[in-house]
């Protein structure tokens, strides 16, 4: 069983529209070295319909946080606290039979490599009928119609003829295709997508985004899309969260993010990123230094060890390294700068460095 303790005091969960609310969620590995936590005291909300993009560093917490959030983590090696409420359901203290249900129905994933998700022993129709037999209770006949209308749906030519084929005889974007498929075909509330495109070329990728568009659009799902790509992020999401060392540390929609960035962790990122008006001449400057530990995580903010902008922080010396900044409601960074020095910190010395 995975070891629940409440947040002490923690405000009930309450999503803009009661969709997906995640209130101070802490995931703890035991392995071999000692407790990893991969997320520590991370919050937010998804509406119905709408599109949150995760960016961060490779180990941020990322998957992580949305494996549990569909209670994808074996409960032998994990620790999970906090609350994750979806439409009204406490989901870190649901039974496995409950989240099985979940899974598939109203909650689906999809990932970065296709062959993670589909068999390569059964066809792939079968693969996406089955999840709707079980769910819907329908007939091996009507699932199968479903199979053939979800492939048709996804842009897969001739989906009667290939619905009888393996993953195998499948290309790389209509595998891509049909996993989204298999993901869609109950037509899930939340749809949670985990690099979807990142393995695939830029125009194979560009079809793979208008398709889940347009699908949210036919759909109404919320998403959770999960991505290195700023420029994939300007395209799909309604709102952005900046994930480093396991929490949140700046959000917002993707509008005020990406116009006004107030974090120094979001500005290196910013410059780290190739961006879409940018010429290929630009150079990038990555971040200096590597994101941290999460055995041994720094004090205070987990960021401090690679910002550089430390001692303009007002207040005792130090305060960096010894007191961690809190992520605000709403638009907020977690960054001890004031408001006023993160403005115009951005918009004097960052953000001439991005044109
Ligand atoms: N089962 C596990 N046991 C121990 N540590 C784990 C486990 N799964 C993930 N971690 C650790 O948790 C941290 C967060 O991992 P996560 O996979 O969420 O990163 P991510 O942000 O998705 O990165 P990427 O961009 O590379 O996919 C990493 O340090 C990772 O090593
Ligand atoms: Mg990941």
């Amino acid at each position: 069983m995975t070891t629940v303790t409440k947040p002490e005091g923690a405000p009930a969960a309450n999503a803009p529209d009661g969709f997906l609310s995640v209130r101070d969620l802490q995931v703890t590995f035991s392995t071999e070295d000692g407790p990893v936590k991969a997320v520590d005291g991370l919050s937010f909300d998804l509406a119905r319909g709408r599109t949150l993009g995760i960016v961060g560093e490779s180990g941020s917490g990322k998957s992580v946080t949305n494996l549990t959030v569909l209670g994808l983590h074996n409960p032998l090696f994990t620790k999970t606290d906090g609350e994750i409420v979806l439409d009204g359901k406490e989901l870190i203290t649901a039974t496995e039979k409950e989240m099985e249900e979940l899974r598939g129905n109203r909650a689906a994933m999809i990932f970065q490599d296709p062959l993670t998700a589909l068999s390569p022993f059964y066809t792939v129709g079968r693969q996406i009928a089955e999840p709707y037999m079980k769910h819907r209770k329908v007939s091996k006949k009507a699932a199968w119609e479903r199979a053939v209308e979800m492939l048709a749906k996804v842009g897969i030519p001739n989906p009667r003829e290939r619905a009888k084929d393996y993953p195998h005889q499948f290309s790389g974007g209509m595998r891509q295709r049909a996993m989204i498929a298999m993901a869609l075909v109950c037509d899930p509330d939340l749809l949670i997508a985990d690099e979807p495109t990142t393995a695939l070329d830029v125009t194979v990728q560009a079809q793979i985004l208008d398709l889940l568009k347009d699908l949210q659009q036919e759909f109404g799902s919320g998403i959770i899309f999960i991505t290195h790509d700023l420029g994939v992020i300007a395209d799909m999401a309604d709102d952005i969260m900046v994930m480093y060392a396991g929490n949140a540390v700046e959000r917002g929609t993707v509008d005020e993010v990406l116009r006004a960035p107030q974090h120094p962790y979001t500005w290196g990122l910013l410059n780290s990123m190739p961006r879409l008006d940018s010429d290929l001449d630009t150079p990038l400057s990555p971040i200096p230094g590597s994101p941290p530990s999460l055995l041994h995580p720094p004090s205070g903010c987990r960021f401090h060890p690679r910002c550089t902008f430390q001692d303009r922080v007002a207040g005792a010396a130090g305060r960096c390294v010894d007191e961690r900044p809190l992520l605000g409601p709403d638009r907020a960074s977690a960054c001890h700068l004031t408001a006023d020095q993160k403005r115009t910190i951005f918009i004097e010395e960052i953000k001439p460095r991005l044109a």
